[in-house]
């Protein structure tokens, strides 16, 4: 069975937002590789997750339970799915979220074979109570089921499978301590580099039968900040402009023309990256300013800025933060043409 992910409306309508929409699900589907080596990119946590799969496979076990982490769109979906492959298992996809009551995790758990991975999105949204459910089922694949009510209240133990659980999350740090315990293997997904993106995006291409020049999945490579997810979204939408305006190869200049008309800059950075980098230096002087004032500032939610925008700006060496908040770099305010107060511009 694999259960929809859940479709956040947060940020869905950017073009570079890398949450995931009904349109992405159903193409990153058929552009998901299947095995580790299929997968471009991740080079550490390919290569420490192929020892912990050959050995747990070696022993007869199942694996042990996985944690990743990292930005939106990096791929955790996928790694997920390719753990069940490699581990010749069936996967079970669910986001934290609509796991609803401790019922509906125990229905989960109870249909799980040995072997069987669940993948948990989002888990650092489950409830309290949901959570509590899950930690004997981690730890000693047990369930304890309550039943009846005050005085009369029984508890009653169930076996369940031996399972792999693989959750997913965008910070590890908003997970419960207990939860994060219990998983022996953590790994963080890291934004990807313009040659691992470009590689990335010829692959989809030929999937697609997409014509597409090298130097032209380089132009989007360089602009599809560090995301599997958004630079196959930008091919897409690049191959519309290439098939309208040109003749249907995507070449650096297409690229350029098609990126230029989504209001993607030569970074990637999009109207919602600049307006931030905008509202802190001439709202705030170049900071420090904290992240809640700037999110009331530009009417947006501050785990946007912090989830969606930050990891990238972060990454170009725009914004550091600091304890009393988010300052932009010189370099951003180069990129903006902007200059620092008392700043003479020498050009
Ligand atoms: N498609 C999306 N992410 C990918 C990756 N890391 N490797 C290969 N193809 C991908």
């Amino acid at each position: 069975m694999i259960e929809k992910t859940d479709f956040s409306e947060t940020n869905a309508e950017r073009i570079v937002g890398p949450v995931l929409t009904e349109e992405d699900a159903d193409i990153e589907f058929s552009l998901r590789p299947k095995r580790l080596s299929e997968y471009i990119g991740q080079e550490n946590v390919k290569s420490n997750m192929s020892v912990y799969i050959e050995a747990a496979r070696s022993r007869g076990e199942n694996l042990d339970h996985v944690l990743l982490y990292g930005p939106p769109g990096l791929g955790k979906t996928t790694l997920a799915g390719i753990i069940a492959n490699e581990m010749g298992s069936n996967i079970k996809i669910i986001s934290g979220p609509a796991i609803e009551k401790p019922g509906d995790l125990a229905g989960l758990l109870t249909g799980l074979q040995d072997g069987d991975v669940l993948f948990v999105d989002e888990i650092h949204r489950l409830s309290r109570q949901v959570e509590e459910v899950l930690y004997p089922a981690m730890e000693d694949y047990v369930l304890d089921i309550m039943i009846g009510k005050g005085a009369s209240v029984q508890s009653i133990r169930v076996d369940l499978n031996h399972f792999t659980l693989v959750g997913a999350t965008t910070r590890a740090g908003q997970l419960t301590g207990p939860l994060r315990d219990r998983f022996g293997i953590v790994m963080r997904l890291e934004l990807y580099s313009e040659k691992e993106l470009t590689e990335i995006i010829q692959r989809s291409a030929v999937i697609m039968a997409i014509p597409c020049e090298k130097e032209g999945a380089i132009e989007l490579a360089r602009r599809s900040r560090g995301t599997p997810r958004i630079a196959n979204r930008l091919l897409k939408r690049v191959r519309d402009f290439a098939e309208v305006m040109g003749d249907g190869r995507i070449t650096k200049e297409m690229a350029d023309i098609a990126l230029g008309r989504l209001d993607i800059d030569k970074l990637g950075l999009d109207s919602l990256d600049r307006r931030l980098l905008t509202m802190i230096i001439k709202g705030y002087g170049g900071g420090p300013v904290g992240l809640e004032t700037l999110a009331s500032a530009l009417g947006e939610e501050s785990v946007t800025l912090e989830d969606v925008c930050e990891p990238y700006l972060m990454q170009l060496g725009f914004i550091s933060r600091t304890p009393r908040g988010r300052c932009a770099t010189d370099l951003a305010y180069k990129h903006l043409g902007m200059l620092r107060e008392g700043q003479q511009r020498l050009d």
